[in-house]
């Protein structure tokens, strides 16, 4: 599923905050795609905590966002490569790019990331 996210809002320092969904829309071992700016991410639900990776696999033109999650490890539906949500390492080839990773805070019940 891809949602098309909120807006954003730009700090003193000139980082900016960037609203992607509410904690409600992804539920628990699911993801959803949010394209934002030039940015197509994944935000992933692993038991109540909320993770951000770029959404396209390092390895080809998957969908982390469709790909299978299997606790914090999420398998690429194209060539069943796998990264752990957590920290974008690889977990299993073919893949050997870590996916990027954005630290997430959650405001009000809506999942963010700074960029
Ligand atoms: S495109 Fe993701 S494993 Fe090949």
């Amino acid at each position: 599923m891809t949602t098309a996210a909120n807006p954003t809002a730009t700090n003193s320092s000139g980082a900016k905050r960037l609203y992607l969904c509410a904690t409600g829309e992804v539920a628990p071992g699911t993801a959803l795609k949010i394209e934002i700016e030039d940015l197509a991410l994944a935000v992933f639900n692993v038991d109540g905590e909320f993770f951000v990776t770029d959404d396209l696999c390092t390895h080809g033109p998957g969908s982390l966002s469709e790909g299978y999650i299997d606790g914090d490890v999420v398998e690429c539906n194209f060539h069943n490569g796998q990264f752990n949500i957590r920290t974008g390492e690889v977990v299993s080839p073919p893949c050997i790019v870590p996916v990027k990773t954005y630290p997430v805070t959650v405001i009000d019940g809506r999942v963010t990331i700074e960029v």
